[in-house]
């Protein structure tokens, strides 16, 4: 029996994320989940904080710590993408103000005190954009040393979804993303080349109706909602389930198939902003800093999935119970 994996999330909760959280908290004996940290993203800071704080509350775990961070990107604007998620991020379904508070330290703060005071090397996935980690890493490069992987949703080798050209995580902050495929580090990069091999579909969501338990009947609506935005806004027959690829990887790394590649960010201004250039064919024969991947057993995701939103059926709180 392998320890539960020490692992810090980075999000910025939309309904994506949302499902990422609940996943990991399902699996109390795969993840040691160290604390939550947020950034501004797909809404505004206070939303990703509500909504990182709904759903653990959701899960039973008011036990899980998490720390609010960058509002914004380091350099530019924060772009939304409430027309996805909804002007609270969790459209489709009303949940109640959390009776948790979000800790008062600083999500950078977190990350580096945590990283580096962990006794076990520390796995950080992150589902937003990359603001709260590039911060960290550029105010303390040590914790690269502690750190065991970083896997990010982020980038795509072709169709950007925010604009032609980029990802939305890459494309809200390219600084941040430059910051982490320079810093020595190699990079997980889950992008949108896979998680648009992942949608929800009717059938699905039937399945998941039967399920009746406190999780699914929050999340169906929500996911019901989605859905229908990416159907009418991509054209796509459902809504692509970004960021619990990033979980599921790190459940089962063999549901997904890449390589080891160089990517450089486009930190332009222009139509290529925030583009993550895959050098796939190693044409450049620059130094490998990402592990990218084109390939992703979709029933074998849903499958996972759905077996770990089913768990929340026997509803005992998984882990140190404090509802
Ligand atoms: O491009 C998809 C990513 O952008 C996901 O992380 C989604 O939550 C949004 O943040
Ligand atoms: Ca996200």
């Amino acid at each position: 029996m392998t320890k539960p994996l020490p692992l810090i999330l980075d999000c910025d909760p939309g309904i994506d994320d949302f499902i990422a959280i609940l996943m990991i908290l399902a699996a109390p004996e795969k993840f040691k989940l160290l604390g939550i940290s947020v950034s501004g993203g797909n809404v505004p800071l206070p939303y990703t904080t509500q909504n990182a704080l709904k759903a653990c509350e959701l899960a039973g775990r008011k036990d899980i710590k998490v720390y609010p961070g960058c509002p914004g990107p380091i350099l530019r604007p924060l772009v939304l993408e409430d027309g996805v998620h909804g002007e609270t991020g969790l459209k489709g379904y009303d949940l109640p103000i959390p009776t948790m508070s979000p800790q008062p330290i600083h999500a950078v703060d977190f990350l580096i005190d945590t990283i580096m005071s962990s006794p076990e090397k520390v796995t950080l996935a992150t589902t937003a954009p990359l603001t709260n980690t590039a911060i960290a890493i550029v105010r303390e490069p040590r914790i690269l040393d502690n750190i065991e992987e970083i896997v990010s949703m982020g980038g795509s080798m072709l169709l950007g979804n925010i604009t032609p050209a980029a990802e939305y995580n890459f494309y809200a902050d390219p600084e941040a993303a430059h910051i982490l495929f320079t810093s020595g580090k190699k990079i997980t990069a889950i992008g949108i080349d896979v998680t648009h091999q992942v949608v929800t579909s009717e059938d699905w969501f039937s399945h998941l109706d039967t399920l009746e338990n406190p999780v699914t009947r929050a999340l169906t609506p929500m996911l019901r909602a989605y859905h229908d935005y990416d159907i009418k806004h991509f054209g796509m027959t459902g809504a692509a389930l970004h960021d619990p690829c990033v979980i599921a990887y790190l459940l089962d790394r063999s549901l997904f198939k890449g390589k080891d590649v160089h990517i450089e960010i486009d930190t332009s201004f222009g139509i290529g902003r925030g583009r993550s250039i895959v050098d796939w064919w190693q044409k450049r024969d620059l130094s490998i800093n990402a592990h990218v991947f084109n390939e992703i057993n979709a029933q074998g995701f849903f499958d996972l999935l759905t077996s770990l939103l089913s768990s929340y059926g026997s509803h005992k709180p998984k882990g140190k119970d404090s509802a």
